[in-house]
């Protein structure tokens, strides 16, 4: 029987697992963190991350072949196959700060395989990790001097959070890489005997170890670039009349362009897109790549344009302050259908509306009170740097923040509405009784493209939306600086 143990119970390391555990009956499947706190909520009723369709895979293999527990050393010893799920923060200071990974949990992670093993290991790199890490690694592993082979895969995970559970089940593809020995063959090998179990074998790409680890900074790349480029047609569609919807539509229909992941919006969030870049800028920096660096780095540039884009035309349009004045924030998660803030574009819109001194009223269904002040009151990159976070003073941003647990509570006496994330039971909100309770004149700003612009102009809302044509009010106003 083959026992796999994954280091890191975060959001790739837990739904993962759980997905082999389900598919493989046969395999034993640890996951193993060194926060308790963590293993402890996968270990209850409510675990740590919400994700459709998670629990019920969950429930279905915990205490049968799948295991939760804070017991590393025992776990990692015992596993054939060691996957390694562990956080890659940008680096925040020294060199390449701003930029680089920090491999810091990489490398104590590949220390401890090092010192606890036993026997022969397959260790897969499942965490986003810069091109070439598998190098450093495999010094680390094979210099223990204790004649245990070890074969390190490189096999990055393409879930999105939100569809990860979907994603998992039909991937569109699983990618593997490993060394072209024949010891590295066999890890090979293995591994995909693991997702052969329920992934249709075309699907299952092999490569080698350096293909892999960049195809995964490629992608990411690539679908953030996809996401610039409609958020910079939709500053052009402003000024011309075009409708970016349109636009997008419209170009989408060309196969080789297709139509997914182009949906114009406040600008992309979450843990991958602007680390990865970032750290992709670095390579390439320090492989005197200069030029192909600062193409990249444009990609980032354009979504901090974006955010920056909507703070300021909210305060454009409410008469250039938006001092002591309420405004409704619909949305703090990244994406709709994840509790998950990391990068979300709300926290550079609210700090941004803060600066200006505005009072703001925040709804998320699925973000607690104490995340949003956190993440607020946070360092940029400090999220991923567990040792950096202080505890909470429970006095920060407090005067001017307020956390409710409902739309209509949010917008109550609001002059404006921020929607920063797409969550359906904002597109089925009542707005003739929101705009009633609102003053007026209420303004609605939305970041997503999700409301009927026609439809709540007809209300009485002034309405911004993304790339759309604007409101005759906004229109008309000087242009922001
Ligand atoms: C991404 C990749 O999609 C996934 O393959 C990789 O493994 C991890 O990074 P994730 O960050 O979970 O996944 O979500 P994704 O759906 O890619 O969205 C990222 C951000 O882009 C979100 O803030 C989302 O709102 C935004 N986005 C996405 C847009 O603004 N427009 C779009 O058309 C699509
Ligand atoms: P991701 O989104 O990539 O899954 P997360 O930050 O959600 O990243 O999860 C990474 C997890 O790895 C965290 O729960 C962290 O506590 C855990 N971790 C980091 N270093 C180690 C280590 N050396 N041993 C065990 N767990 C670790």
């Amino acid at each position: 029987m083959v026992k796999i143990c994954c280091i890191g119970a975060g959001y790739v390391g837990g739904p993962t697992m759980a997905v082999i555990a389900l598919k493989c009956p046969e395999i034993e499947v640890a996951v193993v963190d060194i926060s308790l706190q963590r293993i402890a909520q996968w270990n209850s009723e409510s675990l740590p991350i919400f994700e459709p369709g998670l629990d019920e895979v969950v429930k279905a293999c915990r205490g049968r072949n799948l295991f939760f527990s804070s017991d590393v050393e025992k776990h990692v010893a015992e596993a054939d196959i060691v996957f390694v799920s562990v956080n890659t923060p940008t680096k925040t200071r020294g060199l390449g700060a701003g930029k680089a990974a920090d491999l810091t949990y990489w490398e104590s992670a590949a220390r401890m395989i090092a010192d606890v093993s036993r026997s022969d290991k397959i260790v897969v790199e499942k965490s986003t990790v810069p091109v070439k890490t598998a190098e450093a690694i495999e010094k680390i592993l094979t210099h223990n001097n204790k004649g245990i082979n070890f074969q390190i895969l490189s096999n990055p995970e393409f879930l999105a959070e939100g569809t990860a559970i979907d994603d998992l089940f039909k991937p569109d593809r699983v990618l593997i890489g490993g060394r072209e020995t024949p010891d590295g063959q066999r890890a090979v090998a293995s591994l995909k005997a693991v997702y052969a179990h329920w992934v249709p074998e075309d699907r299952i790409l092999t490569t080698n170890l350096w293909s892999a680890e960049l195809s995964k900074l490629a992608a990411n790349a690539f679908l953030a670039q996809r996401i610039s480029s409609v958020n910079a047609m939709s500053a052009l569609c402003e000024a011309t009349g075009a409708d970016v919807s349109e636009v997008a539509f419209a170009i989408g229909k060309d196969s080789r362009i297709g139509p997914r992941f182009l949906n114009s919006s406040v600008g992309f969030g979450g843990s991958c897109f602007q680390k990865d870049i970032l750290n992709l800028v670095y390579i390439c920096e320090c492989n005197g790549l200069a030029e192909v660096a600062s193409y990249w780095k444009q990609v980032v540039h354009i979504n901090d344009y974006q955010k920056n884009r909507f703070v300021k035309r909210v305060v454009s349009s409410m008469f250039n302050t938006v001092s002591g004045k309420k405004i409704a924030v619909l949305g703090f998660a990244f994406k709709k259908d994840t509790g998950d803030t990391r990068e979300t574009p709300a926290i550079d819109v609210c700090n941004g509306l803060l600066g200006d001194k505005a009072l703001l009223s925040i709804y998320d269904p699925q973000v607690s009170e104490e995340q949003i002040r956190r993440d607020l009151a946070m360092n940029k990159f400090d999220w991923d740097h567990p040792q950096h976070l202080q505890p909470l003073s429970p006095t920060a941003s407090s005067n001017s923040v307020r956390v409710v647990w409902d739309a209509y509570e949010a917008t109550k006496d609001a002059h404006g509405i921020c929607i920063l994330t797409e969550w359906d039971e904002f597109r089925k909100l009542d707005f003739r009784k929101i705009y009633a309770a609102m003053q007026k004149p209420a303004f609605v700003f939305d970041g997503r493209n999700i409301v009927n612009v026609d439809e709540l102009r007809d209300i009485g809302f002034i309405v911004y939306s993304i790339g759309k044509p604007l409101d005759p009010w906004v229109k008309d106003l000087p242009a922001s600086s």
